[in-house]
Parts: structure tokens; sequence; C-alpha cells
């Protein structure tokens, strides 16, 4: 298979520090949908085959674990929690984080979510047009809802500690997964320094969270209740705190930026949101965080196209434990295979006009949902899928119904920038005019 030569690895990593995504779509270009990277002692494979993606992550996905470089990064700071953990681990930490998601439960702390969106709105107050920076409010919101949801009802000053203290640490996720060469954990480095500080962080947030609860008859139903009633041990519970805040806030930040930003170059498209969100009102209907695809298609199609187009989670990847067959190529075991959403949902040859913007294709039933893996897919699917949608359609609903959306005047798009999730590099700066319907 053609790809990068040992010669080419120093401009390779270069290239990757410097602008990955750009580059993935450079090697795409130039080597087609397969492309061995010849890292020594590591075989590794960009697999853009949908059929491919398909084997890797869902069909034989017993063969393919997450004990990968990216993984093993974002294991520095979450421990073995259910987003870096591997298998045979995972399975039973799956089984104790899935009721804090189910269906159920989604619809009651949909209040919670609405009460987030609120205050983001109100930090967003303008009166007349005037331009901001929707990022940080956005992030801000997506960090409110998954602490009210998932550890808190209301937030307290120890969960905000948490909160906090773990958005602070994946940021030193991303520059671990900068860092050229990996340096062993006892290094004292200031990057391992200020990890080892970050774990000590979390680790006295997370005690003071237990305390709390523990003094409580029961856990209660939420995440957190879950984990105290589970048995684990005060570290494992650290772990997947510190998981569901990073793999459930930035994510969701991103997305939620980013469908600002089409909605905002789309006049039309937001014309459409107005109108659906306005008899949605006109019927007194609060958005569900279940039945919102139902209340809102046109701005559930938005946010799929959204997600499409701005897929957050821009890079899996997965290593192989025994010997397997990729497009007909044999593969042999410890080979890294790395799949990228963001490539895949940019093919032209699946994806008609790839770079515009048309939710109206999601309303077509025939969309290439097959080759749309914004979430990931098999068994390691996101299990804040449902979760992520319902939140993201009462935070828009709610932005959208107070405010029409405008770019502002010589108006260039914010280049995507590749940290845990990609976003938009330097903030959004948009118009906000209030439309009177709150
Ligand atoms: C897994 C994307 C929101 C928690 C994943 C994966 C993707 C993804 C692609 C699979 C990774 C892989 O296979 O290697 C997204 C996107 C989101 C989002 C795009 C928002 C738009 C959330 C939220 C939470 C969450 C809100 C929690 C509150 C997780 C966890 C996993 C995961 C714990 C690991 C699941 C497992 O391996 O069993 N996510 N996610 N995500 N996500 Fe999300």
């Amino acid at each position: 298979l053609p790809g990068p030569t040992p010669l080419d690895m120093a401009k390779v990593l270069r290239s990757v520090r410097a602008d990955p995504l750009s580059y993935l779509g450079r090697v795409r270009a130039q080597y087609g949908e397969l492309v061995p990277f010849p890292v020594p002692g590591v075989p590794v494979l960009l697999v853009n085959e949908p059929d491919d993606a398909r084997h890797v992550l869902q069909g034989n996905a017993r063969n393919w674990t997450k004990r990968t470089v990216q993984y093993s990064a974002l294991a520095r700071v979450t421990g073995p929690g259910l987003l870096a953990s591997a298998e045979p681990d995972w399975i039973a930490h799956r089984r104790i984080a899935a009721p804090a998601f189910h269906h159920q439960r989604l619809e009651r702390i949909g209040e919670q979510v609405h009460a987030a969106a609120d205050d983001a709105v109100s930090s967003l107050a303008t009166t007349r047009g005037e331009v901001v920076d929707v990022a940080p409010a956005v992030l801000q919101v997506a960090l409110d809802a998954v602490g009210r949801a998932l550890f808190a009802a209301d937030l307290s000053g120890r969960a905000r500690t948490m909160l906090h203290a773990s958005d602070d640490a994946a940021s030193l996720v991303v520059r671990l997964g900068r860092a050229l060469l990996p340096i062993p954990q006892a290094v004292p480095t200031p990057l391992n320094l200020r990890l080892a500080s970050a774990r000590r962080r979390l680790t006295r947030a997370t005690a003071e969270l237990l305390a709390e609860r523990r003094r409580a008859a029961t856990g209660g139903d939420d995440l957190l209740g879950l984990l105290v009633d589970s048995g684990l041990d005060d570290e494992a519970i650290r772990d997947e705190l510190v998981t569901m805040v990073i793999a459930g806030h930035e994510t969701v930040a991103a997305s939620l930026t980013w469908t600002l930003m089409l909605l905002a170059e789309h006049p039309e498209a937001q014309a459409r949101v107005h109108a659906e969100l306005d008899a949605l009102a006109d019927r007194a209907e609060p958005v569900s965080m279940l039945r919102h695809r139902a209340q809102l298609p046109w701005l559930a199609a938005v946010v799929d196209e959204a997600l499409r187009l701005f897929p957050p989670a821009w890079v899996v990847s997965r290593r192989s434990a025994g010997p397997d067959v990729i497009s007909g190529h044999d593969v042999p075991e410890g080979t890294t295979v790395i799949i990228s959403p963001w490539l895949l949902h940019r093919r032209e040859d699946l994806w008609p006009d790839p770079l515009a913007f048309r939710p109206e294709r999601f309303l077509d039933e025939r969309a290439a949902r097959s080759t749309y893996l914004p979430f990931g897919l098999g068994p390691r699917l996101c299990i804040g899928r449902e979760f992520a949608l319902g939140e993201m359609a009462i935070v828009l609903a709610r932005v959208l119904s107070a405010y029409e959306l405008r770019t502002p005047a010589g108006w260039t798009r914010p280049r995507p920038q590749a940290q845990v999730a990609v976003h938009p590099r330097g903030g959004l700066r948009l118009a906000l005019t209030p439309r009177g319907r709150l």
C-alpha cells in the first residue's frame, strides 16, 4: 500500500502537530482511503473505508481494543475510566454507568438541562445585535448540564471544583497528545508535574463529593449515586466522574458552537428553525430530552448535519489483539488503526457536495447513515449519545427562541482546531438580536 516512507516521518509528525485535520485531508488526497504509516515497531493504518471502519468498530470489535497511544494519553488523566478502558474491565464499568443514561432518567433530568440553558441565555444577554463570542457561554452551559445531570441536582461548590478541575485536566490531555516522544510518567517534566497535580486536585474533589453523598442514606439514581452504590473504590469512582466530564462537555460545546455558526451563515435554515420553535411555543410544549426529534424535526436535521461537517470526535483509534484482514490486506497483531469521522463525513462519493450545509440530507431516510459515525459505532458507541442530542436540542431551542443570529460584517469562518474535540479557533463571534420570544 502506498504511504509516507520512514524518511518522511519527521515531516509527518510536524504536520500532525501543526494541523492534524488538514494533514488527514492531504494524506487521503495523496494516497487514497487506506494509508499505512511506518512508525517503528507499531504498524499504523489510516482506514477511511466505511466497511472497514464498521469491521473494526463493530463486526470484529472483539479483536480491536483501545490499547492505543490516543487512549493511553487520555488514561493519564481519566485512569481506566469507561472511555479509555479496554476489555475485560470495560464491560463492568459500562453496566454500572448505563442506568444513568436510561430513557426514564433522561426525561427527568431534562429540567436540569433547561435550567442550564436558561443560564446560558442570560449570560449572552444582548439588546441590539451586539457581536459576542458565544463559545465561552456554550462551554459553560455544557459543563453545567453535565454536572447537574450526572452528579448533583444543583451545583454545589464541590461539584464545581470537580468540573473545573476536569476541564483543566482535559487541556493537559491535548498537550500530551502533542508530545513527540512519550516521556515516562515518573520523569518530573513540567507537563508530568502538572498532570500529577491535576490528579491530586481531582482526587480531593471526588473524596469531598463522595463524603457528602455517603452521608445520605442511599446514593441516588444519578451517576454519582450509581457509582457510590456500585462498590467501586474511590479511585475508580474518580476515574468515571472525570471521564464523564471530559467526554461529555467539550464534545457537546463544540457541536453547539458549530451549529450556531452554520445557522448564522444560513439565514433561510435559521428561519425554518424559528418557525418550528414558534409553533412549539404556541402549543406551550417544552422541548423534551427524548421526543425532541419528533417535536423539532428540522432542528434535529440541522444538528445531524452540523455533526457531519464538524464531528467533535474527529479521530478514534483501535489496536488489533490478533491478525485480521482489512480491505483484502493482512494486518498483523498489534496494528493501530485510525478512523476519522472527519474524513469519512467529507468523502465526496458518499456525501454529494460534502462541504455544503444541507440539513435536508437527514430528512431523507436514504441518507448515507451507514457512513455517519459522529458517536462511533458498535459496542463502544457513545453512552452519552441520547443525552447529548437532547441537551443540544434544548439549548439550541432556548438560544434561538431568544435570538436571531447573524455573522458579523467582514465575516470569515474561524478555522477548525483539533483539541479533545474540534473547536473554532479563537472562539465564535456572532451578532445576536433579541427576537422578543422567550
Ligand atoms: C464514547 C462522541 C457526548 C460519554 C464516544 C465515542 C464517540 C463519542 C465518537 C466513541 C469513541 C471510540 O469508539 O473510540 C461524542 C460526541 C458527543 C458526545 C460527538 C457530543 C456531541 C457525550 C456525553 C457523554 C459522553 C454527553 C457523557 C455525559 C462518552 C463515554 C464514552 C463515549 C463514557 C465511552 C463509552 C464506552 O466505551 O463504553 N463518544 N460523545 N459522550 N462517550 Fe461520547
